[in-house]
């Protein structure tokens, strides 16, 4: 760090207020500890399994994909290399196939054209928010917990996030109400919730079926958006999956933010987002909200990588596109995980001094513990006991502090064994 020593050239102070924002920093800080002890079980990494992983998959996708569009769009080989190679459209170039797997898996009716392709589906957050976030006027509501790549890209657009207080049905309906009147009577205009309903990041807690059904009422009533982000909706136990706010929707109340990391791979960076909203345009005309977003999308990335694109085209052509399908081993494996996680804390803190909650799906489990679970807890459980997991304060507006978020997700059981006897080691250390 030859630089460190050097004079300022610029004062963080004089940057936009993100770069000092504790969320921002939250996720370096969780990346640094895990990179600095390699050797511990880490049950802090939020990622995907890498098992069924092969490049030769990555190949493989292309040449269906490249099939697909002289097969079905009728494309030469000009067309398919531009397709492949050029910039490309800005809405993106598998909109229609992933518009076709939400029919499939989620049996909703989506205009393609309704459907953005974006990087990650936290470009998707970024630009929603950016959009709702007309002035200073503006906030966005979030069930607190929440997930931080919301909060961080809420800070980059100046857009101020309100926690709704979770319960045991996912969100606490009451508390909802109470918020948005409180930011109208404060001049505020709430304009959307963000909500995880199945097996939220950090929680592991899903919304029952009524829950989702007030929702929808109350989006109506309050007139705000639902912004919906399901990436682990398909990692539940057989048959105990509820109907997305989407699929429930008559209102045309929920955004879709589209996350394909965990049922792809994280490392395409393609997510999506659906926005079938009719927004009229100041001349009178009628555009789709997903229009407006693509022009703001024009100028954040251009468009989508149409290589990263067409790999995700071509794993969900060769399954059918159905994700449910293209991830019936995923779903099996965290299934494993997650009663090895459960099963090992039951045989190891049952009778305390810790709880847990046991979601059906997802592989989030939270833990209660009777101590500050801060960042100075994580540091100490890394180096003494060679245990890596997430504070759950990092997730809250305020408050969390005995609480910690384990992941089993990229975790073999025997790992997971391993790191719950160096958790119970941890944990007797620190009562
Ligand atoms: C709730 C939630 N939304 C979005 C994402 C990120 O999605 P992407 O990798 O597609 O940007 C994650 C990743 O952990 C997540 O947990």
């Amino acid at each position: 760090m030859i630089w460190a020593s050097r004079d300022a050239d610029l004062h963080a102070l004089d940057l936009h207020p993100a770069v000092i924002d504790p969320t921002l920093r939250s996720m370096n800080f969780l990346n640094e500890v895990s990179h600095r002890f390699p050797d511990a079980v880490s049950f802090a990494a939020g990622r995907p399994t890498e098992d069924f992983y092969h490049v030769t998959d990555l190949h493989r996708y292309l040449d269906v994909f490249c099939s697909h569009l002289v097969d079905a769009r009728r494309a030469d080989t000009a067309q398919v290399r531009r397709t492949l190679f050029q910039y490309g459209r800005t809405k993106g170039i598998i909109h229609d196939l992933i518009a076709q797997q939400l029919g499939r898996d989620d049996g909703v009716d989506i205009d393609p054209e309704a459907v953005v392709m974006t990087v990650g589906c936290q470009e998707a957050m970024l630009l929603v928010l950016r959009a709702l976030r007309a002035d200073g006027r503006d906030v966005v509501l979030a069930v607190d917990p929440t997930y931080v790549g919301l909060r961080g890209a809420a800070a980059l657009v100046d857009m101020p996030v309100h926690p709704v207080r979770d319960g045991p049905d996912g969100l606490d309906l009451d508390d909802l109400v109470d918020r948005i009147g409180g930011v109208r009577r404060a001049g505020l205009r709430p304009r959307a919730l963000y909500v995880m309903p199945d097996f939220a990041n950090p929680s592991g807690v899903s919304l029952s079926e009524t829950t989702r059904r007030r929702l929808l009422d109350l989006a109506v009533e309050y007139d705000i958006l639902l912004l919906e982000d399901n990436p682990y909706g398909l990692f539940g136990d057989d048959g105990d999956r509820p109907p997305s706010l989407r699929s429930m929707d008559t209102a045309r109340r929920v955004v879709t933010l589209g996350s394909l990391a965990k049922t792809c791979l994280p490392g395409v960076r393609v997510g999506y987002l659906v926005a079938d909203q009719i927004v009229a345009a100041t001349d009178g005309s009628r555009h789709l909200f997903a229009d407006e977003l693509a022009r703001i999308k024009s100028m954040v990335t251009v468009n989508t990588s149409p290589i990263a694109q067409a790999i995700v085209g071509g794993r969900l052509l060769e399954h059918g596109l159905s994700l449910a399908a293209a991830t019936s081993r995923e779903t099996a494996l965290y299934r494993r995980n997650r009663r090895a996680l459960l099963t090992g804390l039951a045989e190891r803190f049952g009778t305390g001094p810790v709880t847990w909650n046991t979601p059906r799906g997802g592989y989030f489990v939270v833990l209660t513990v009777p101590f500050a679970a801060d960042d100075a807890a994580l540091e100490r459980s890394a180096a003494e006991h060679g245990v890596l997991w997430t504070p759950m304060h990092h997730f809250y507006a305020a408050g969390g502090m005995n609480q910690i978020r384990l992941a089993c997700g990229a975790l073999s059981p025997a790992e997971i064994d391993r790191g719950l006897d160096r958790l119970a080691g941890f944990l007797d250390a620190m009562s």
